[in-house]
């Protein structure tokens, strides 16, 4: 059920979202990317302006320009974005980890360009796991006097060991959030689309809303449910 956007209120609260998807380098010209576009994370920080908070966007690549009113802190791999997250959690009431984080980076990061040779030998790129950043803050939330309510985003097809709603439920008690916005991906895109299909996942795993309608509709959702734990 989607709610309006006019209920919960955010003044004199910090809305911390992450947005896009983070790159990873492999030499001072290439990258590891992913298709995020954005544009959820760029409704959060539009729905949390259009309610009165102040609003921090930790913002990997993006193919759209962030809101004017916001305070931007650009990143580019995954560790600039943990770092960027936890550095502003203390002031943090409400965190969204809208960003797709890459779950992998290149164990090295090569300092010149890599060439081709013709000895027959190709590169291989050996990855190394990224820190799961959500589940840092989620950590690192008790040690601060005003713990912050953190949601998760997460898009899921279901695969031969489980349904979406199950894989989404383990992850949600894996990363110990507040919430959990699940996407079920099917064979429609996601990625770049402007609009979405979502169901918010409560701690506990019951399915507290469906929602159907624009990233700003999602956004509102996300939102309410927010500044609904928030006032508890
Ligand atoms: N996330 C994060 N740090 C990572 C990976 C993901 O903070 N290194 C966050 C995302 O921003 C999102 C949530 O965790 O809010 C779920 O992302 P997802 O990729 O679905 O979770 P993973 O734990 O990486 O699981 P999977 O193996 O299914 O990709
Ligand atoms: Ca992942």
């Amino acid at each position: 059920v989607a709610r309006s956007s006019g209920s919960g209120a955010l003044q004199g609260k910090r809305v911390t979202i992450s947005a896009g998807g983070t790159r990873e380098a492999l030499d001072p010209v290439r990258f590891l990317g992913n298709r995020s576009s954005g544009k959820q994370g760029m409704a959060l920080a539009e729905a949390a302006l259009a309610r009165g908070a102040d609003v921090t966007l930790v913002l990997a690549h993006a193919e759209v320009a962030p809101p004017r009113g916001c305070d931007v802190v650009r990143v580019e791999s995954a560790l600039q974005l943990r770092e960027a997250v936890l550095a502003a959690l203390p002031a943090t009431d409400i965190l969204v980890m809208a960003a797709a984080v890459a779950d992998f980076r290149p164990a090295e990061v090569v300092a010149t360009k890599i060439k081709k040779n013709d000895d027959g030998t190709d590169p291989v790129i050996t990855l190394v796991r990224n820190p799961d950043v959500l589940r840092e803050a989620v950590l690192a939330r008790r040690d601060h006097g005003n713990p912050p309510v953190i949601a998760g985003f997460a898009a899921e097809t279901g695969d031969a060991t489980a349904d979406p709603l199950s894989h989404a439920r383990a992850k949600l008690a894996r990363k110990g959030c507040d919430f959990l916005v699940l996407n079920v991906v099917g064979s429609d895109r996601v990625f770049g689309e402007d609009s979405n299909e979502v169901t918010i996942l409560d701690a506990d795993g019951s399915e507290s809303a469906a929602v159907r309608g624009s990233k700003r509709a999602v956004a509102d959702a996300v939102l309410d449910h927010a500044a609904q734990l928030l006032s508890r």
